[in-house]
């Protein structure tokens, strides 16, 4: 039996460059299977694009398998569209009707300028983790064996799931201050819990919290919309334990 694919109008964010005004543009695709990703619907437009001669939409991905965290649209509003627990390369056209009109718009924030049309400058996050997302060990050749420390379950699944972040941005783009709370406190979270990144957990928080707060995210007001549109499911209680982590460190480093 063949199927007849949905007809969509999309509204789309066109911007040429940073520094141009965007605007909403309109477009029509037909016969959309609802098998398809979202972004192999946007493939299909684009491909109607270049071959009406009109330049193609600019939009980032990179593996389209939920685990890089460059597609980052917000769909009629919502980061990553209206599915829970995905990235837009995994949202699929089911979720959409024949005759919809979808609106398809760049994350929104301050600290994440738009570079051209869809795609977002989204390194003031490379900035957050280089200021302590790592831990300073020489493991060259004297590494312990794995099963010498041990580490009670319930703190390595907890450091495990907080190392799931794959820095999308959804968070910051969901929140009304635009605050990079949850993502900064994932990568707090996944060494703090754990033996070797106690070493250097104070100067971590700090340096962290620090960089973020001169990249201009907002505060965290506990709405939680981050964790509700998060793809990872980092939870809030990260939050709880980068704010404490926090606390200690300003009471006890020494200046
Ligand atoms: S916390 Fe979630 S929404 Fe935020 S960057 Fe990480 S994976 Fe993306
Ligand atoms: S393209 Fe990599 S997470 Fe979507």
């Amino acid at each position: 039996m063949s199927e007849k694919g949905m007809n969509l109008t999309l509204k789309i964010w066109r911007q040429k460059n940073a520094t141009s005004k965007g605007k909403i543009e309109t477009y029509k695709v037909a016969d959309i299977s609802e098998h398809m990703s979202f972004l192999e619907m946007m493939d299909v437009l684009n491909e109607q694009l270049i071959n009406e001669g009109q330049e193609p939409i600019a939009f980032d991905h990179d593996c389209r398998e939920g685990i890089c965290g460059m597609c980052s649209l917000h769909i009629n509003g919502e980061a990553h569209g209206p599915d829970r627990g995905v990235t837009t390369c995994q949202l699929h056209m089911r979720m959409f009707n024949d005759g919809d009109t979808i609106y398809i718009e760049p994350f929104r924030a301050k600290a994440f300028p738009v570079i051209k049309d869809l795609i977002i400058d989204r390194t003031a996050f490379d900035r957050i983790q280089h200021a302590g997302g790592f831990v300073s060990v020489n493991t060259s050749g004297n590494t312990q064996d794995a099963n010498a420390l041990p580490i009670p379950k319930a703190d390595a699944d907890k450091a495990f799931d907080a190392a799931t972040c794959i820095g999308c941005g959804a968070c910051v783009a969901s929140c009304k201050n635009a605050s990079a709370m949850l993502y900064v406190s994932a990568k707090v979270s996944q060494f703090s819990l754990l033996p070797q990144g106690k070493v250097e957990a104070k100067d971590r928080v700090l340096n962290m919290v620090e960089q973020m707060d001169k990249e201009g995210f907002g505060n965290c007001t506990n709405t939680g919309a981050c964790e509700v549109e998060c793809p990872k499911g980092i939870s809030l209680e990260n939050i709880a334990r980068m704010n404490s982590e926090y606390l200690k460190a300003s009471i006890t480093k020494e200046a």
